[in-house]
């Protein structure tokens, strides 16, 4: 074999054995640069008779062509295997289940919230939302409670690290009832020099706390308060109200209520409302749902109304409580451990 064939072999050997575009340029370079080696043959030429010239360049012509034809050949396959391996890696795979969004919803004593809102709406309430971080006027003082109620201590209520301008603690709302007062003196003020006032009817339901921890208390609930306040709303008021809240939460027309009397420093008379149903798994039991009263005339007066010609009720009553009876559930710490499993039923 001569050197020429040798070359190009040589050539193809090189090219073939570079593994990427830039070390197949280096090879190149070797061969056809300006130091390459069929530079240097050229060269070589310079010494030959002009008859030796021209079959000698005409051969290495041929042979640099050859060279060059390799190196595209190497070139190209490089190209097409690197096109390749990029499409192997974007390979769409259209045989695959699609991926989905996971389907996100509502938590059960939200939905309980917002069908107590709307069954509440549509009987003329208004939605009212407050603060869960409440000063002690607000929690306690407003609403009757004497210096040393328990539900003062600090065993029942959770108290946060900061004073209000009266110096006392302030407090997570222990229940909605603050915004008995909030919302009615917001409406006072509103309608001051209107008389007579139009009716407060309102329900606030909102995040409580309580220092609490069992299968049927948890230390952050949920309650729904309810106040209306006018010249002439009674007790029988609350019941018509209440009873035909219960029905169409719990979509039962024979559902029984019994108001059972109870003590709240904030109203008087008090009662707890208590439910039975018909039919179903709890037929006949008698179970607890909502406080309630008449609301206290000093509770009243620091409506800033005058309680001789204001009256009214309110009810408190909690959320998770309805929901468990809804859904039949019998711990209530299932609702905030936050499992999907138990999540997933309600949606
Ligand atoms: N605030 C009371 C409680 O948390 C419930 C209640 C509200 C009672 C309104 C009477 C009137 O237990």
């Amino acid at each position: 074999m001569d050197d020429l064939e040798q070359l190009v072999e040589r050539a193809e050997r090189e090219f073939g054995a570079a593994p990427t575009p830039a070390e197949l340029e280096n090879a190149k370079a070797r061969f056809l640069g300006k130091a390459g080696s069929v530079t240097e043959l050229l060269k070589q030429l310079a010494a030959l008779t002009p008859e030796q010239k021209k079959t000698r360049g005409a051969q290495i012509n041929q042979t640099k062509q050859r060279i060059e034809s390799a190196l595209l050949a190497r070139r190209q396959a490089l190209a097409d295997a690197e096109l390749d391996a990029q499409l192997r890696a974007e390979a769409l795979d259209v045989t695959l289940p699609g991926r989905r969004r996971g389907g996100g919803g509502l938590h059960p004593v939200s939905r309980t919230m917002e069908r107590i809102e709307a069954i509440f709406a549509s009987m003329g309430f208004e939605v009212a939302d407050g603060p869960e971080i409440e000063t002690d006027w607000m929690s306690f003082t407003a609403l009757n409670n004497p210096e040393n109620h328990p539900a003062r201590s600090m065993q029942d209520t959770f108290y946060v690290d900061l004073k209000d301008e009266g110096g006392r603690w302030l407090n997570l709302r222990p229940h909605t009832s603050p915004m008995q007062v909030r919302h009615a003196r917001a409406h006072a003020a509103r309608y001051k020099g209107c008389d007579p006032m139009p009716d407060i009817r309102v329900i606030a339901p909102g995040r409580t706390y309580r220092v609490d921890s069992d299968a049927t208390h948890s230390p952050m609930f949920h309650q729904c308060e309810g106040l209306w306040i006018g010249q002439n709303v009674s007790f029988k008021d609350l019941k018509v109200v209440f009873t035909q809240f219960c029905r169409l939460f719990f979509e039962s027309d024979d559902l029984q209520l019994r108001f059972r009397p109870s003590f709240f420093p904030f109203t008087e008379p008090s009662a707890e409302i208590d439910i039975a149903f018909g039919s179903g798994p709890l037929r006949g039991r008698w179970l607890e749902v909502s406080g309630s009263g008449q609301v206290h005339p000093n509770v009243v007066r620091n409506f800033g109304l005058d309680p001789e010609r204001y009256i009214g009720f309110a009810f408190g009553m909690g959320a998770e409580r309805l929901a468990m009876l809804r859904y039949g559930v019998d711990d209530m710490r299932l609702f905030f451990e936050g499992d999907q499993r138990f999540l997933a039923q309600f949606n």
